[in-house]
């Protein structure tokens, strides 16, 4: 046997070596394909959210535009809380209306837990998104947070500190929960 037959029958040999051993070790396969499936179930739960901040957010530009022409219409913002609130009890998702801008005009609308005061700081440094992801009860969970700024003049009317905010600040933040599925 030269030694050219002899260097394609040990590289056959190992690649059946490998070959005939790889199905015992199914543990490291199987992890990372658990690993890449879940990450794959993150990424969708991400882009859920970012339909879901589209949606919510062109809601209340429109709404303003429209139909909030005084201080005594009712805000798009009261009825984005109210649409949270009934959307919430499906239990979809969570999701919050949050001042960034350290004068809230109610107090109920400031960030409440670490999460939510992390996603303040963080946005109002310039990130466009902030996020974690928690387990509760065996169940994984991606908050996010996205920043309002003050899109409309109309916004100044009712909430007069907004006349501060340096361009594209933002004032206010959208604080998601939703499950990762
Ligand atoms: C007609 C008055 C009015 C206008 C116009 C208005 N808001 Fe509000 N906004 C309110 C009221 C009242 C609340 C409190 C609602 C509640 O908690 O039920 C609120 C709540 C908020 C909050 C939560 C923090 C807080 O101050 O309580 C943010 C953020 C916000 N509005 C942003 C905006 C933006 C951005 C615009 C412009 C697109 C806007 N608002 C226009 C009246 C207004």
């Amino acid at each position: 046997m030269n030694s050219f037959k002899r260097t394609v029958m040990l590289a056959i040999c190992a690649a059946l070596v490998v070959a005939l051993a790889a199905p015992h070790f199914p543990g490291a396969n199987a992890a990372d394909k658990e690993k890449k499936k879940k990450d794959r179930a993150l990424d969708r739960t991400r882009e859920t959210v970012k339909m879901l901040d589209e949606i919510y957010k062109t809601a209340v530009v429109l709404i303003t535009t429209h139909y909030v022409n005084d201080k005594d219409d009712l805000p798009a913002g009261t009825a984005a809380i109210a649409l949270f609130e009934a959307v919430g009890k499906g239990g979809t998702h969570q999701v919050r209306l949050l001042d960034a801008s350290g004068e809230p005009l109610e107090d109920k609308n400031t960030a409440k837990d670490a999460f939510e005061k992390a996603a303040v700081e963080k946005l109002k440094a310039g990130a466009a998104w902030h996020e974690e992801v928690i387990k509760k009860d065996g169940k994984r969970y991606l908050r996010a947070a996205t920043p309002i700024p003050v899109v409309l003049k109309k916004c100044v009317m009712c909430h007069e500190n907004y006349a501060d905010a340096k361009k594209n600040e933002p004032i206010g933040a959208l604080s998601y929960t939703i499950p990762i599925k």
